[in-house]
């Protein structure tokens, strides 16, 4: 028997390496995702190598354009929120890992699968929902939720006895949990447990602080063309190149930190702290495009519709009808989503200062307070008034 497991190269999932081969007796074939983290994967590589992993059962994937093209920028359509504010850059990434996995699964004949959420978070959810949705019968193994390494230091004393480097830092308590990939880094954990406590500058690792940004703002333009950004200041970019331009604008101005005290699926509260630089500057964006090109009647329904949207995406329903519903309902108002979008970047702070579009449906002559030569009729809103009024009138004769 074989499990495909979800292999960062990091301590904990090289414990479960170890773990699963030991408890379950089993070949384990890794997984390592490439999602734009911004870490060396080779390294990971050399690990699996070392715990016995065959060389052909070590997988390390560039999924970047996938991961931008196919998931992030779909969400973006959508002006996806959870609770209003969190862009979901960890959200997002899981239903891409789980599908990865289960084709290598189907690759190498493996019929279980394993990660390493553990069993008081959004991932394992994310994850497993992932897995079972492609595979109805795929067996999972969560060691987290099995295992008796319930502490730190349990963890590291396994490490030791098999003879899992464990690096300087990790020793002792690790400062904070982290998850990394292109659209956002998340830290939650440690030191970020009391919410009172401002969250200290060293868990920052993707924007300057905006105290410390430049005094100049920087002036930048994103064209879209149905509804997804294409060129940055008119240079045509791919998905992942795009978003890493835009982060790389976000980095420099010190934009998109988020400290947020969130509701897990799970039931309890958490606070976490995100740096998602690049994928704040776009949400603004697109929704700068959409407010010149989206008729109103779309736009509202839109936006009633986004936070049912956000809310799957967070509790892992990635593959399910009811996100796919949303998806080709947000999907066709992007028709005509197509234009330029000029921004200021300037101290944590990204403003829309121009949009632009051959399908805007934004009339000048119609809306000017100047002479507009016939175009609208104030005459007519009398009317429109006076009905609308109609059942206010009704109700303040009877009431008032
Ligand atoms: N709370 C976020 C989410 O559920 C981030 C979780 C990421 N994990 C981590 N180890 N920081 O999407
Ligand atoms: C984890 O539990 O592994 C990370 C936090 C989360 O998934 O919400």
């Amino acid at each position: 028997n074989r499990v495909v497991l979800a292999y960062s190269g990091g301590l904990d999932t090289s414990v479960i390496l170890k773990w699963l081969q030991q408890t379950y007796n089993c070949e384990v074939v890794t997984f390592t995702a490439d999602l734009g983290q911004g870490e060396e994967l080779e390294p990971a590589r050399r690990k699996a190598e070392m715990a016995g992993v065959k060389p052909e059962h070590i997988f390390i994937d560039d999924l970047k354009e996938e991961f931008v093209r196919d998931y992030v920028f779909p969400m973006m359509r959508a002006n996806a929120l959870y609770e209003g504010l969190y862009l979901l850059g960890t959200s997002i990434a899981r239903p891409l890992i789980a599908k990865r996995q289960i084709e290598i699964a189907n690759m190498v004949g493996a019929d279980a699968v394993s990660h390493g959420a553990t069993g008081k978070g959004n991932d394992q959810v994310r994850f497993e929902l992932g897995y079972y949705a492609l595979n109805p019968d795929i067996k999972v193994i969560a060691p987290w939720r099995e295992w008796d390494l319930t502490s730190r230091t349990r963890l590291i004393e396994f490490a030791e006895a098999h003879q899992i480097p464990v690096a300087k830092d990790k020793r002792g308590e690790a400062p904070f949990s982290t998850d990394a990939n292109l659209l956002h880094t998340s830290s939650e954990g440690k030191v970020l447990e009391d919410p009172w406590e401002e969250v200290p500058d060293y868990v920052f690792s993707r924007t300057v602080n905006p105290e410390d940004a430049p005094d100049t703002p920087e002036i930048i333009t994103i064209d879209f063309e149905r509804g997804d950004a294409v060129a940055v200041n008119g240079e045509g970019l791919s998905p992942a190149s795009l978003l890493a331009k835009l982060n790389d604008y976000g980095r420099t101005h010190g934009i998109g930190r988020l400290d947020l005290v969130e509701n897990r699926f799970v039931g309890m509260k958490s606070r976490g702290m995100y740096e998602t630089p690049g994928g704040t500057i776009l949400h603004l964006a697109h929704r700068a495009i959409e407010q010149l090109t989206l008729d109103r009647g779309a736009a509202h329904l839109k936006d009633e519709l986004a936070p049912r949207y956000a809310e799957l995406v967070y509790n892992g329903f990635w593959f399910s009808p009811e996100r796919e519903m949303l998806q080709a309902a947000v999907d066709h108002s992007q028709a005509k989503v197509s234009g330029t979008v000029r921004l200021k970047l300037y101290k944590g702070a990204v403003h829309v200062i121009g949009r632009k579009s051959p399908n805007s449906l934004y009339s000048e002559k119609v809306v000017t307070f100047e002479d507009d030569q016939g175009a609208y009729d104030q005459r007519d809103a009398a009317g429109f008034i006076k009905l609308n009024a109609l059942r206010l009138r009704l109700l303040g004769r009877r009431d008032r």
